[in-house]
């Protein structure tokens, strides 16, 4: 069923919230405990539907999880214990279950088909089946180079050095996944550094991972323990937040507990670039950094958005866009074609959406261009991308009067509080 929202302008935001455990953290947390050699207790896990949809196929390969709230008790079968689905594993929306998932099961002495919905089986999935079939793994996808994959696991891989053409965390993980099984030693090499929780995760399942500066290797053949742990508040759900704070006059609000792990904080970069005040008072780093967010209604410029930071921003781009929408002045971005293959076309989407409220801009091959102006009113087409609706969603809080956002049903892929959140903030925000 479509769900299409209403936001109506507003005033200052003010207050503190927290927001929902880290997407990506989750997936993780809940593949490797899998695999671990007995129970794991993960607290805070997002319950999001694309972590679900992978908490699902793991329980059809055999893993029993239970749920209390956002605690999961899972009980780990070890390395070799998962066993053949009886049915396809359908990883919905879920880009990161998807591609990490095909590094796990690769290795598997069992063949697996993997599925996912009508985003999911157009985004390109060689840049994962490439390097993993040098490894000796027998994968087949459609013949546009995407999903469904029919996997035929094969018991011995082989190691694989491997330089990353792009940089992407989600193809750095399931070669680091496959290698887990693989003989001998698997290294990642990056030229740009992707977010590193799964490197963190397997030291904290105590799976022996060396750690170069652009480079992470692993020997296959060991075992992982399980862990106690609480997922971080999502960086990239807080995001919302922090720029609707920074845009609207009067504001300041306090995000608690949120994921800081330095490869997922290009925003604050950018946006102190911009001439935010963001605060960020550093709390604990138990495996990943926490800490609590203030930020203040700032007066922003535009900037040329420096390449280095497109990694470490690469979810944020929507809501970047909006703040630069708000922004004095030009911002251009370029080289960052990777948005093209996200859960929508990210540039083309806020392009066509910031049109449709009145927003100057030029789309280009490799990024957006966008002069600062003031939101009018009006419907946008969200493509069905959970953060291209957050993003317009914020927009509408400061446009000139109600902006409508169709298709926002997949905003529960990856924070399901939203509404509740922003409303406590002073959003104004409801189906229309
Ligand atoms: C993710 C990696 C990124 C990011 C995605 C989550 C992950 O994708 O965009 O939302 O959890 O590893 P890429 O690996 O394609 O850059």
């Amino acid at each position: 069923m479509p769900i299409h929202y209403q936001i109506n302008p507003g005033g200052p935001l003010s207050g503190e919230i927290t927001v929902p455990g880290d997407k990506s953290i989750s997936h993780r947390a809940l593949i490797l405990s899998a695999i671990a050699d007995g129970r794991s207790v993960i607290n805070n896990l997002l319950l999001g539907a694309d972590n679900l949809a992978t908490l699902n196929a793991l329980r059809f390969l055999g893993v029993s999880i239970n749920l209390e709230k956002s605690t999961a008790i899972i009980d780990g079968l070890g390395r070799n214990g998962l066993k053949q689905s009886q049915q396809s594993l359908n990883l919905g929306n879920s880009g990161t279950g998807m591609r990490l998932l095909a590094g796990l099961l690769a290795a598997q002495p069992f063949s697996s088909y993997l599925l996912g919905d009508a985003s999911l089986s157009t985004r390109p999935m060689a840049r994962v089946v490439e390097p993993l079939q040098r490894m000796g793994a027998n994968i087949q996808m459609s013949p546009q180079k995407t999903a469904p994959l029919a996997i035929q696991g094969q018991k011995n891989l082989k190691a694989i050095h491997y330089q990353l053409p792009i940089a992407s965390a989600q193809v750095k993980s399931a070669i680091l996944l496959a290698g887990l099984y693989a003989q001998g030693k698997t290294a990642v090499i990056e030229k740009q550094l992707s977010r590193d929780h799964t490197e963190r995760m397997l030291t904290a399942f105590a799976y022996p991972v060396e750690k170069g500066e652009r480079q992470i290797s692993l020997e296959g053949g060991k075992n992982l323990h399980p862990i106690n742990f609480t997922v971080p508040g999502d960086f990239s759900s807080a995001a919302f937040f922090i720029v609707a704070a920074l845009i609207t006059p009067g504001s300041e609000i306090i995000i608690r507990n949120v994921g800081v792990n330095p490869t997922r904080i290009g925003l604050i970069d950018i946006l102190r670039k911009m001439g935010a005040q963001i605060e960020i008072q550093y709390l604990t780093k138990i495996i990943e950094p926490i800490a609590d967010v203030w930020v203040r209604h700032s007066a922003l410029k535009g900037i040329e958005i420096p390449v280095e930071l497109i990694p470490s921003a690469i979810d944020e781009f929507p809501i970047i866009f909006i703040a630069a929408a708000c922004a004095k002045g030009y911002t251009i971005l370029h080289q960052a074609e990777e948005l093209r293959v996200k859960e929508s076309d990210r540039l083309l989407a806020m392009a066509t959406g910031l049109s449709q409220l009145g927003i100057e801009n030029k789309l280009l091959a490799d990024g957006l261009g966008i002069k600062g102006g003031k939101f009018k009113s009006g419907a946008v087409n969200s493509f069905k991308d959970h953060r291209v609706a957050m993003a317009f969603a914020i927009a509408g809080h400061i446009a000139e009067s109600a902006v409508t956002v169709h298709d926002c049903e997949n905003i529960a892929t990856s924070f399901p509080d939203f509404l509740t959140s922003g409303r406590a903030l002073g959003l104004q925000i409801g189906p229309s």
